[in-house]
């Protein structure tokens, strides 16, 4: 035996290595017919561990001080060393972490992964997207600039829009009347906290998901088919090592990823203030506030549906409750879906119209949560909320009425 080999034992006498990684990477089958799709949860993980390691170099030169905050930003722009790529890098990758994770809930969609047998993993999805939408909001505030104040004043008063308790829990978020010096130091504390518990949430996703097995864009479940491949011969005859054929696959999504994202870093970080708005390069002043107030992008749908639905006796509470309910809704998708076929490539022309004016209906209120409302745009807005919440809604009538196609015994190449 080798020094490795004995090395290896020494270990694996103590610690399951070998067997934690045959079981989730040498010999953990996949389906074979993965496509670009699929790159995206490896792109998320990686997203994520790029937003930690930004994050903390970022955080030992920023100081979370209502008096110091803007400046200890501009000084790692200027003064640290790799300063401005560290940042660049931590305020691109969190709009590249929301792109990725759009494209891989929208595969969900499309492939209907969060049927049975995995309901739980996409629940899980669904808790990390709010986790990861509580961190980015807290992130936003930190560079203390008039978006990061104003944006953050907006959305804390949301909750306070909640009947009896509403008042008390927007003081006991901010810990003041204001967002203030307060509300900065518990947001960096907790910014700093969520990542970690992001990071724990995936590997319970990973467990979930290893539970059951990867979906495909078949939508059919392999570990039902035949059994046997060259490999073994009690695997799915439809599934492929995922080490090393989607290791190595997946290196290639990530080497293409990082072209797409170093472009960006290097020639748009702002993206036109799409990335970074343009009011958030003044700093924070609690005595003006800006002309026209937007969260980025990345929120701006569910912002778009919060100005939708009007106030009742003056209060946003009917707004707040659409805009949490937007979201919420994701939770049941998996028992709205009636059709009996998962993939998209089985589905009727009515389902897949559906879906598709679904996506258009989110862009269309993503652009509109940008915009200053004016009459035309708030009816706009009205109809896409209608849209989105009779896509979920609607969803057990018209997956049902659809007239759906065979779908194979065996994946197709
Ligand atoms: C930090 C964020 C996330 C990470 C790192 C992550 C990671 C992954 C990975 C590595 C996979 C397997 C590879 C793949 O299928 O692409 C996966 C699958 C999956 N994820 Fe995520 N995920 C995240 C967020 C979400 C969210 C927000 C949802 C939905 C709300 C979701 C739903 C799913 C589903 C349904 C599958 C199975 C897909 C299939 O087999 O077709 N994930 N995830």
């Amino acid at each position: 035996m080798s020094m490795m080999q004995n090395f290896v034992g020494w270990i694996d006498d103590r610690f399951p290595m070998t067997k934690v990684w045959n079981e989730h990477l040498a010999q953990y089958y996949a389906p074979k017919n993965f496509n670009f799709w699929y790159f995206m949860g490896s792109l998320a993980m990686l997203t994520l561990v790029l937003q930690i390691f930004t994050g903390v170099w970022l955080a030992m030169s920023y100081k979370p001080d209502a008096e110091m905050a803007f400046g200890s930003v501009e000084y790692i722009m200027r003064d640290v060393n790799w300063g401005w790529l560290i940042r660049y890098m931590h305020s691109t990758g969190a709009s590249a972490f929301f792109i990725v994770i759009y494209l891989h809930m929208f595969r969900g969609l499309m492939y209907g992964s969060y049927r049975k047998p995995r309901e739980l993993l996409w629940i899980i999805g669904v808790i990390i997207y709010l986790a990861m939408m509580a961190t980015a909001f807290m992130g936003y505030l930190l560079p203390w600039g008039q978006m990061s104040y104003w944006g953050a004043q907006v959305i804390v008063n949301l909750f306070s829009a909640f009947p009896v308790i509403g008042p008390e829990l927007g003081v006991w978020i901010r810990g003041d009347y204001v967002i203030s010096d307060v509300t900065l130091n518990r947001f960096f504390a907790l910014h700093f906290l969520l990542p970690f518990v992001l990071a724990a949430l995936v590997f319970v996703h990973i467990v979930a998901l290893h539970k059951v097995g990867s979906n495909n864009p078949d939508g059919i479940e392999i570990k039902k088919g035949p059994k046997g491949n060259r490999w073994s011969d009690t695997a799915p005859a439809d599934g492929i090592p995922f080490h090393p054929y989607y290791s190595v696959k997946d290196i290639a999504g990530i080497a293409g990823f990082l072209f797409l994202f170093a472009a960006v870093i290097f020639y748009a970080p702002e993206m036109g203030g799409y990335f970074i708005e343009h009011p958030n390069f003044e700093p924070a002043n609690p005595l003006k506030t800006p002309d026209h107030i937007a969260p980025v992008w990345y929120f701006t749908p569910f912002y778009a549906i919060l100005r939708a639905v009007p106030s009742l006796m003056g209060s946003a509470f009917p707004g707040v409750v659409a805009m949490f309910g937007s979201i919420l809704v994701m939770f049941f998708l998996p028992w709205l879906d009636k059709s009996p076929v998962k993939s998209i490539r089985y589905k009727g022309t009515l389902y897949k119209t559906i879906l598709w004016l679904f996506v258009v209906d989110f862009i269309i209120l993503g652009y509109l949560g940008t915009q200053p409302t004016t009459d035309l745009y708030i009816i706009m807005a009205q109809i896409g909320t209608i849209y989105y919440f009779a896509f979920f809604l609607l969803m057990p009538i018209y997956s049902k009425m659809d007239k759906t196609k065979p779908v194979p015994e065996r994946v197709t190449e």
